[in-house]
C-alpha cells in the first residue's frame, strides 16, 4: 500500500481505538428507547422476536460489546464462534480499512484479488499436517454452503450414491439438504425429504466400550444393507449445536477405519470447532489426517470453506457461484489463522486449553455454591459431567438440563451484562464459545460470577 494511504489508515484506525477503548467493563442500559424503536422495526421486517435483546452499535472492545440501549456486555457467545478476536481488535481493525481500500468489496470464483489466494494457502498450511493429503480449497460465503460443496464432492466421487452416513444429534447447517443432515425435528419441519440418512449413535462419555460397540453395529449394519449407496459419513469431531461433547480418538479411529474399509469417504465438519479447540484443525489432534477426505470450516475463519485432497478434486461443473467472500473476509480471516497459529493458543501448554482448565475450575466453585441448581443427569452408562466441552467450546448443564430454565438463565445473564446462549438436545447446555484470542482468565471469573449470581436469584425466587 502506498505510504500517503497507509498514513491515513493508520490515522482512522487510532482514532477508532481511542473512541472504542473506553468500552472495557460491563455497563447496565442508559436509554432502552432507541434499543427498543429499532428492536420493534427488526420484529417487523423479520416476522418474529430476536431471542436476546441486541443490537450492536459497532462499537466493542476486546470481550465487550455496545448494545443499543448504551449497556456494554461481556460477549461469551461472540456471534456463535465468530468473533475470535472480540470487538474492535486494533490489528484485524487496520487491515480490514486496508481492505475497505481494496477496488472491490466481494470476489468471486470468475474474477478474485490476490488476497483470495494468499487467504487459502494459509488455511491449506494449517490444515496439512501429520500424513494429510487435503490439497484443494474452495472458499465460500457459508458453512452451509462449504457442506453442500463437500457433499457434492463426495457424492460425485461415489458415482452419485444417495445416502449419508452421519451421527446422532449433529448439525449441519440450514439447506434443504443440511436441514436433512442435521438431526433436529424442527429442521426437517415441511422440508420435502429426499436424502436418505443413515444415523450412528455418537460417543457417550458414560459407557465408552458400550457407546463404540453400538455405533459399530449401526456402520455395519448400514453398510450390509446399504452396499456401496453411502456418499460419505460426515462428522463433526466436537458436537457443536447437538451439545458441545467431543469425540476420542479411541472411538473415531475404529468408526472411520471401518468406513474407510467400504471405501466410504470421510468428511470432517469443523464449522463450528476450527480454532477453538487444542489444534487450529480438530483432525490434527486425532491424529486421523491420513482418513480425512474432506473438512469444511467457517465461522471464525471469517471466509468458509471446503478443503479436500487431490483424490476428491470434482470434475469441472460442480462448483462454483458468484462471491467466494469479502475482500476483508480474506484478509481479516487470514490474520486470525496467523495470529492464532503463532499466538501460543494450541497444544497441551497453549492458552485455550489453559483457558478450558480455570472454566472447568471456576464450574466445579459454582457447583459447590449452589449444590441445588445441579442435581446429577444420567446418562446411559452414569451420571454426565456437569460441565465440559473441549477448548474454546464450554458448557455448564444446571437445572438438570432442564431447557426453558437454562433459557431463564440466559436472559437473566444478558440483563447482568453476560452475553451466553445454549446448546444440546436433552439435556441442554449453557453455552460459551468466548472470544478466545483476547480472552484473559479475569472474563471467564466475571462471566462465571454473573452466572452465579443469576443461578442464586433463580433458586431465591423458586
Ligand atoms: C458444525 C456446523 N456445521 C455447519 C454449520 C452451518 O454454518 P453456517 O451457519 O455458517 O451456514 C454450523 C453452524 O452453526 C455448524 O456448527
Amino acid at each position: 500500500m502506498d505510504s500517503a494511504l497507509q498514513t491515513h489508515v493508520e490515522a482512522l484506525a487510532a482514532a477508532i481505538e481511542a473512541d472504542r477503548s473506553a468500552f472495557d467493563a460491563i455497563r447496565p442500559p442508559a436509554d432502552p428507547s432507541s434499543l427498543d424503536a429499532l428492536l420493534d422495526r427488526q420484529r417487523t421486517v423479520r416476522g418474529r422476536n430476536s431471542f436476546l435483546p441486541f443490537m450492536g452499535t459497532g462499537r466493542g472492545w476486546g470481550p465487550f460489546v455496545e448494545n443499543l440501549d448504551g449497556s456494554v456486555k461481556l460477549d461469551m457467545v461472540t456471534g456463535i464462534g465468530v468473533h475470535a478476536f472480540g470487538h474492535g481488535d486494533p490489528e484485524l481493525l487496520r487491515v480490514a480499512i486496508e481492505a475497505a481500500a481494496g477496488d472491490t468489496l466481494m470476489q468471486g470464483n470468475l474474477q478474485c484479488n490476490q488476497e483470495a489466494v494468499e487467504f487459502v494457502e494459509t488455511l491449506l498450511g494449517e490444515a496439512r499436517t501429520g500424513d494429510s493429503a487435503l490439497e484443494h480449497v474452495f472458499p465460500c460465503c457459508s458453512g452451509a454452503v462449504a457442506n453442500e460443496t463437500a457433499l457434492k464432492i463426495c457424492m460425485q466421487k461415489r458415482g452419485g450414491a444417495p445416502r449419508v452416513l452421519a451421527f446422532e444429534h449433529c448439525f449441519a447447517g440450514r439447506t434443504t439438504t443440511m436441514s436433512q443432515i442435521g438431526d433436529s425435528a424442527g429442521a426437517r419441519e415441511g422440508i420435502a425429504l429426499n436424502l436418505p440418512v443413515d444415523y450412528l449413535p455418537w460417543h457417550d462419555a458414560t459407557d465408552p466400550a458400550g457407546s463404540l460397540d453400538r455405533t459399530l453395529a449401526a456402520l455395519r449394519e448400514a453398510i450390509r444393507r446399504w452396499p456401496g449407496q453411502h456418499a460419505c459419513i460426515v462428522l463433526e469431531p466436537v458436537q457443536g449445536e447437538g451439545g458441545f461433547a467431543p469425540a476420542p480418538v479411541e472411538f473415531l479411529r475404529p468408526v472411520l477405519e471401518t468406513a474407510r474399509a467400504s471405501d466410504i469417504p470421510i468428511w470432517f465438519d469443523e464449522v463450528q470447532t476450527f480454532g477453538r479447540t487444542q489444534t487450529m484443525f480438530r483432525q490434527t489432534w486425532t491424529g486421523l489426517e491420513s482418513l480425512v477426505d474432506v473438512v469444511t470450516v467457517g465461522k471464525l475463519s471469517q471466509v468458509c470453506a471446503a478443503i479436500y485432497t487431490a483424490d476428491m478434486n470434482p470434475r469441472p461443473g460442480l462448483l462454483s457461484g458468484t462471491f467466494i467472500g469479502s475482500t476483508a473476509g480474506f484478509r481479516v480471516g487470514r490474520r486470525i489463522i496467523e495470529r492464532l497459529r503463532d499466538g501460543g493458543y494450541y497444544g497441551t501448554q497453549g492458552k485455550i486449553e489453559s483457558f478450558h482448565g480455570h472454566f472447568l475450575e471456576l464450574a466445579g466453585e459454582l457447583m459447590r455454591e449452589h449444590p441445588a441448581a445441579f442435581p446429577q443427569v444420567e446418562g446411559r452408562g452414569g451420571p454426565i459431567e456437569l460441565a465440559g466441552g473441549c477448548g474454546g467450546m464450554m458448557r455448564l448443564t444446571p437445572f438438570g438440563g432442564d431447557k426453558a430454565r437454562i433459557i431463564e438463565l440466559v436472559r437473566g445473564c444478558f440483563d447482568a451484562g453476560v452475553i451466553l446462549f445454549f446448546c444440546g438436545h436433552g439435556p441442554v447446555h449453557l453455552r460459551m464459545l468466548p472470544p478466545v484470542g483476547v480472552l484473559e482468565k479475569g472474563h471467564l471469573d466475571t462471566a462465571m460470577r454473573v452466572i452465579g449470581d443469576c443461578i442464586g436469584a433463580m433458586e431465591a425466587a423458586s
